[in-house]
């Protein structure tokens, strides 16, 4: 069975209390959800294999370890995933990025995919998906069918909130997928919106409304 990670990280609870606000802009939206993702990225790394190789410090020469093993893929899912990027590839700079475009449909609230561009090798990948929300689930869960049906084999998920609903989806869907939030809030509304949540995250990274 796969680990749920809430993050109880001081830093973290700060940082998504701006995220949060409604009074906070989109620029300062952005830069908070890069540094939050960023800080995430410690955690969701941790068990990363490592190798030890020979180097020489200015002294003398040790042993000392880097990460080995799998090849990571970021794959955020379009629009609100997109806002994680910057802050995870800053910690891993040579992870590819694959794009999965799926909407909510406001009416069925189902996902609808639009878009799809993937690494060529993702079934060598320890795929990370990254959206900022999750809610009824449909959209992760949806994200996580289609990698998995393009070969992925290794796969984690990376949300900033999450309802109860969302992670309980993506267990019962996936139960291999470790799922890393930094908070798990109380509920969604009748809109399918996460309460206390922050609102609309694609409109709030790009100022759409
Ligand atoms: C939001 C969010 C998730 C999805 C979560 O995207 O970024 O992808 O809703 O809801 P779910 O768990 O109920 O599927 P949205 O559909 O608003 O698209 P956007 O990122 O383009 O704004
Ligand atoms: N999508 C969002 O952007 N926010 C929510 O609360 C739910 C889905």
């Amino acid at each position: 069975m796969a680990k749920v990670v809430v993050f109880d990280h001081p830093l973290i609870k700060h940082k998504l209390t701006f995220i949060r606000d409604k009074n906070t802009g989109s620029k300062e939206f952005r830069e908070l959800v890069t540094e939050v993702s960023m800080l995430m990225g410690y955690e969701v790394t941790r068990d990363f294999p490592l190798e030890e190789i020979e180097i020489e410090t200015p002294v003398t020469t040790m042993k000392s370890q880097v990460i080995s093993g799998k090849k990571v893929g970021l794959i955020p899912i379009l629009r609100a995933g997109l806002g994680m990027v910057d802050g995870m590839l800053n910690l891993l700079p040579a992870a590819r990025v694959g794009h999965v475009g799926l909407y909510r449909d406001p009416e069925t609230l189902k996902p609808v995919e639009y878009y799809c561009k993937l690494p060529q090798d993702i079934e060598e990948r320890e795929l990370i998906v990254l959206d900022p929300m999750l809610a009824t689930g449909g959209s992760a869960t949806a994200a996580i069918d289609f990698l998995k049906e393009k070969g992925a084999t290794s796969i984690k998920l990376v949300c900033l909130i999450a309802a109860p609903e969302g992670v309980d989806a993506v267990k019962d869907a996936h139960p291999d997928v470790d799922i890393y939030v930094a908070a798990l809030d109380e509920k969604l509304n009748d809109h399918a919106y996460i309460v206390p949540g922050l609102g609309d995250a694609g409109d709030r990274l790009f100022g759409t409304k």
